[in-house]
């Protein structure tokens, strides 16, 4: 039995140790966001988050995740108001879909880590598109950092004296 908490659910999986996060997601939770794509961490497809990091899940076991908080592309906003989502809006990103939950949860994990992500730090992003929408997605990755950004300014750091 491995514990976990998905999208802000306390949730007990009573599966093989070896399974990897993927399938206890599609097919113990019904989870269908996450997509199973090469199946050996190479296109990014099925990308959740982690403890806070973007990790590929078809390479996790369960066995290694007790204790950890996991969120889904279901989990990631109420009514997709991400600002990566957004944006992916924005820019009109989708094509066939397929690599698009798992490149918003990789973009997501980036920009909470570095809100201004160098083009380096993009490029390094493990996700695949095979429809070749990346100029749209690099876009979209500019335009949530923007937002995302532009709201920490407007944010007071500390609540203002009464
Ligand atoms: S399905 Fe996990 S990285 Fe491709
Ligand atoms: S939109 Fe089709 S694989 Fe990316």
């Amino acid at each position: 039995m491995t514990r976990m908490t998905v999208n802000g659910q306390a949730l007990e999986y009573k599966l093989d140790p070896q399974t990897p996060l993927l399938w206890a997601l599609r097919e113990a939770s019904n989870l269908t966001g996450t997509k199973h794509g090469c199946d050996d961490g190479a296109c990014g497809a099925c990308t959740v988050i982690v403890d806070g990091r973007a990790e590929r899940s078809c390479q996790l076991p369960l066995g290694s995740l007790e204790g950890s908080v996991v969120t889904t592309i279901e989990g990631l906003s109420a009514n997709r108001s991400h600002p990566v989502q957004l944006a992916w809006l924005a820019e009109q990103v989708t094509q066939c879909g397929f690599c698009e939950p798992g490149f918003i949860m990789a973009i997501a994990a980036l920009l909470q880590a570095s809100p201004r992500p160098s083009q380096q730090q993009i490029d390094a992003l493990p996700n695949r598109c095979a429809c070749g929408a990346q100029p749209r997605i690099l876009r979209a990755i500019r335009r949530a950092s923007a937002a995302m950004t532009e709201a920490a300014v407007k944010r007071p750091a500390t609540p203002p004296n009464r």
